[in-house]
């Protein structure tokens, strides 16, 4: 199912009352049922998240919005990843909401549903499958989504070889389909796991830190891949290269000590003297 097929008008989640929904309802959420009647894709509502009294997220409130490319940056231990964290239901808030479209309500989900829901996530760490080839890891991808109703056994349907190549198409690896994945490069092995994460068809793909490590011609590749996914899906980009995130930023959220102090196009930000402060401060 294509994303933009995937979306469902309905109620607004203000209109709509009983949110309760019964856990085995919320069980079989998928991304096909996705409401994103006011345009935004995810809504972060006063989230706070505490670890032992250290503060981490403060009342952290922020929309994205269907098919928006976000960036959000900041100093260590700003809260990025945690934000991510809550996002994917690894990290529960002490307080606040999280909904995905109008009426998911996230921190009611687990993680393996909160993944069957639409929402994909990239760690710093590639978790592809380094004996298999680069194929069979998008392969594996594909039956890992339980949506897909196929077995690992199963020959592969024609038009499931398509969706395979168009995404090695899209990740830059068409040429190194047959290659193990273990000898491809640092950047290639980050493009695959962007590639397994696709397979699954997320509506909304969280990215921490995606081209730390990788070489320019590879960090200028990946741009081009996010600037390319954009639009058809909706994604959160943490990173530290200014220089990347310059070139792909249209909205630049800044994050520090668990809170919101700059947002807006990189230009501004980048001259906002509390964002100066925090970043020379240090
Ligand atoms: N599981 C945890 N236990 C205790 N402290 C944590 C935990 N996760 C994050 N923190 C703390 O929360 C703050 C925010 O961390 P993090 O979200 O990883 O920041 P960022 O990704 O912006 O660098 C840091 O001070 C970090 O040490
Ligand atoms: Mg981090």
């Amino acid at each position: 199912m294509k994303p933009a097929e995937a979306i469902r008008f309905d109620n607004s989640r203000a209109q709509a009352g009983g949110w309760d929904q019964p856990a085995t309802y919320r069980r079989s959420v998928t991304a096909g049922e996705l409401d994103l009647t006011h345009g935004a894709i995810l809504y972060l509502e006063d989230i706070t998240v505490s670890f032992d009294g250290f503060v981490a997220l403060n009342k952290l409130s922020r929309t994205i919005d269907a098919g928006e490319l976000r960036c959000v940056i900041g100093p260590n231990g700003a809260g990025k990843t945690t934000m991510m964290d809550v996002i994917t239901g690894k990290t529960r808030p002490d307080a606040g909401t999280v909904f995905f479209g109008q009426r998911i309500d996230l921190t009611k989900l687990s993680e393996a549903e909160i993944a069957h829901a639409g929402i994909g996530r990239k760690f710093q760490k590639p978790t592809i499958f380094e004996q298999q080839t680069v194929f069979e890891n998008l392969e594996l991808a594909m039956k890992a989504d339980k949506r897909v109703r196929t077995t690992l056994l199963a020959r592969l349907a024609a038009d499931e070889r398509d969706r395979i190549a168009e995404t090695l198409a899209k990740v830059r690896l068409a040429d190194a389909s047959d290659r193990t994945a273990g000898l491809l490069s640092h950047g290639q092995k980050q493009w695959l796991e962007i590639g397994m994460l696709l397979m699954q068809e997320p509506l909304l793909l969280l990215l921490d830190e995606p081209v730390a490590g990788m070489s320019d011609e590879e960090t200028e590749r990946t741009a081009e891949l996010f600037q390319s996914l954009a639009g058809q899906r909706s994604l959160v980009v943490v990173e530290h290269d200014m220089a990347f995130i310059e070139k792909i930023a249209r909205k630049v959220t800044v994050l520090h000590e668990g809170s919101v102090i700059a947002e807006g196009p990189m230009g501004e930000v980048q001259n906002d003297p509390r964002v100066i402060e925090v970043y020379l401060g240090r």
